[in-house]
């Protein structure tokens, strides 16, 4: 038995994964958010553990469940929130994968009270939130460090800058122009682009098809 686990190939690695949207407050009852339904982080999470790490699976608020004696979920609300704890654990991980849909944007200020409809229309000032890869891609020493790309047009150039100016070892492009690939649904089609450019396009897969591909391209290029 010890033998077929210590021939496990993530065996003794960490590897932090953040999944699913952040809400963003408005006021004591209102937030913003969008519909990442955080299933493509979980089945990395599993894929991830399956193949022997230990995970921290950093998740917005989602449905999602997941029952698996080596991932220990972390769960965050905001943007700031999923930012703390991703810096809480990064220097103690070998691997970063950065799957959640993150607000680009946050209120400015949170009102107190619940906002009441007493004028016609309603405009509320919005900040750019920290970008949580980008900033690990400032500081990564031995990790590997993988972002997503969610794009609509101009889709490899889109998703190289980000590479590029994020630092990353992989990206992952999801395409959101085909049908069956995006944020609901139980399939994705993926394109695997890294930092030497290497391009790598797959067929629409199931997501946990697709987290299977993204672990498998990972350890293999740790290991090289
Ligand atoms: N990301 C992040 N923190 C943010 C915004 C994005 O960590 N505040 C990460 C996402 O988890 C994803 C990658 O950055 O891995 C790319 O996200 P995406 O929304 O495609 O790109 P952005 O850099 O936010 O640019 P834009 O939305 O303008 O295309
Ligand atoms: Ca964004």
């Amino acid at each position: 038995e010890n033998d077929i686990l210590n021939k496990l190939p993530l065996k003794g690695k960490t590897v932090i994964i953040t999944a699913g949207p952040t809400y963003e407050a408005i006021d004591p009852v209102r937030f913003i958010g969008n519909h990442s339904s955080g299933k493509m982080g979980f089945e990395i999470a599993k894929a991830a553990a399956n193949k022997g790490s230990k995970v921290i699976l950093i998740t917005g608020p989602t449905y999602q469940t997941v029952k698996h004696s080596l991932i220990d979920v972390v769960p965050v609300v905001s943007a700031e929130n999923m930012y703390e704890a991703v810096h809480k654990y990064f220097n103690n991980s070998d691997v970063a994968i950065l799957s959640a849909a993150v607000a680009d944007f946050t209120p400015k200020e949170v009102a107190l009270n619940k906002i009441k409809k007493s004028s016609d229309t309603l405009t509320i000032e919005l900040t750019k939130t920290k970008d949580i890869l980008a900033s690990l891609g400032k500081i990564k020493k031995h990790q590997y460090l993988v972002g997503f790309a969610l794009e609509t047009n101009n889709e490899l150039e889109n998703a190289k800058g980000k590479l590029k100016r994020k630092n990353l070892n992989l990206i992952v492009l999801n395409s959101l122009n085909d049908k069956g690939a995006g944020f609901k649904g139980n399939t994705n089609k993926v394109t695997f682009i890294d930092k030497d450019e290497n391009i790598t396009a797959f067929e629409l897969k199931s997501k946990t098809e697709v987290a299977n591909d993204l672990l498998n391209r990972i350890i293999t290029q740790i290991n090289a």
